[in-house]
């Protein structure tokens, strides 16, 4: 169906060869992991809301200068990024103690951490992503320490951002993921932002309810995840343009929701 060669198929996006050398597409599936992909299901539309919330977000970094992947979103569910040499690790920035913090070290959900902590977890699916240290990065050559100085420094900024970003919609941003890639120029690499910022990578809860807005719903099965991602996408207003003549199936099978979820409340 496709016109463009595969080049990865993983859990919840497909990558696409770009048009031009060095460009990728990412396109936005429905599909839905929990726990190391021991739990598998779909959220409707979450392809197109991830897609939507990543370009926002992305874009907004963009202007205050932190790199990233993000060239332009395509259509519904595709984006045009930049191709990196994705840096297999996984950075967790947390706010406040939940999920596996919790459970590893016994902090009750919800408690505020002393500060901002930073984790880093091996990207390798059949070790289930395991926490690892800044010196098993260092000791097998996964990334360099000026490159871990980038990294730690940008993922920083990127939390300064998103927790104002989300603070003025009333959401609190407790922890998130992120990914880094390497650009290369000549000799010389540089670390960039890629992947997705998007409610399957971070817990965003209500700020008056508490009321979870993100993958925990499904995780957790409390039902509606499909309402939250649609309430994150609506507090941030980027679900309010027409999506564009691609992908004629999807705008019909999503346009109700859209529609509703604009006029209800
Ligand atoms: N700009 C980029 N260039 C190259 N690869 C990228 C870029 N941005 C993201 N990726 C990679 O593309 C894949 C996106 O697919 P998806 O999020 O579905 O993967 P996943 O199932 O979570 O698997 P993984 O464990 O590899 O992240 C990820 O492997 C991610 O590391
Ligand atoms: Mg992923």
């Amino acid at each position: 169906m496709s016109r463009r060669r595969q080049i990865y198929e993983g859990k919840a996006k497909i990558l696409y060869e770009g048009p031009e050398p060095g460009t990728l597409i990412q396109y936005f599936k429905d599909d839905a992991t929990a726990f190391n992909a021991q739990k598998k299901g779909t959220i409707q539309g979450k392809g197109v809301i991830n897609n939507r919330i990543s370009e926002y977000v992305f874009t907004r970094l963009n202007h205050i200068g932190v790199p990233n992947h993000f060239i332009r979103r395509l259509n519904m569910r595709e984006q045009l990024v930049r191709q990196v040499e994705i840096i297999p690790i996984e950075v967790v920035v947390r706010n406040v103690a939940a999920g596996s913090i919790s459970k590893r070290l016994g902090i009750a959900e919800g408690e505020p951490l002393p500060h901002t902590l930073l984790e880093y977890y091996y990207k390798d699916d059949a070790l289930g992503d395991p926490l690892i240290a800044e010196e098993h990065i260092a000791c097998f050559g996964w990334a360099s320490n000026e490159e871990m100085q980038d990294i730690s420094a940008l993922a920083i900024r990127v939390n300064d951002f998103l927790c104002g970003m989300f603070s003025a919609i009333n959401i609190r941003l407790i922890d998130f993921k992120l990914e880094f890639g390497r650009i290369w120029d000549g000799d010389y690499s540089r670390v960039i932002l890629a992947d997705e910022i998007s409610p399957d990578g971070c817990r965003l809860w209500d700020m008056t309810t508490g009321e979870k807005l993100d993958k925990d719903r499904f995780r957790r099965d409390l039902g509606g995840e499909e309402e939250a991602y649609q309430e994150v996408a609506r507090r941030l207003g980027v679900l309010q343009d027409d999506p564009g003549p691609s992908e004629v199936f999807d705008l019909n099978a999503h346009r109700g929701k859209l529609r509703n979820s604009k006029t209800s409340k």
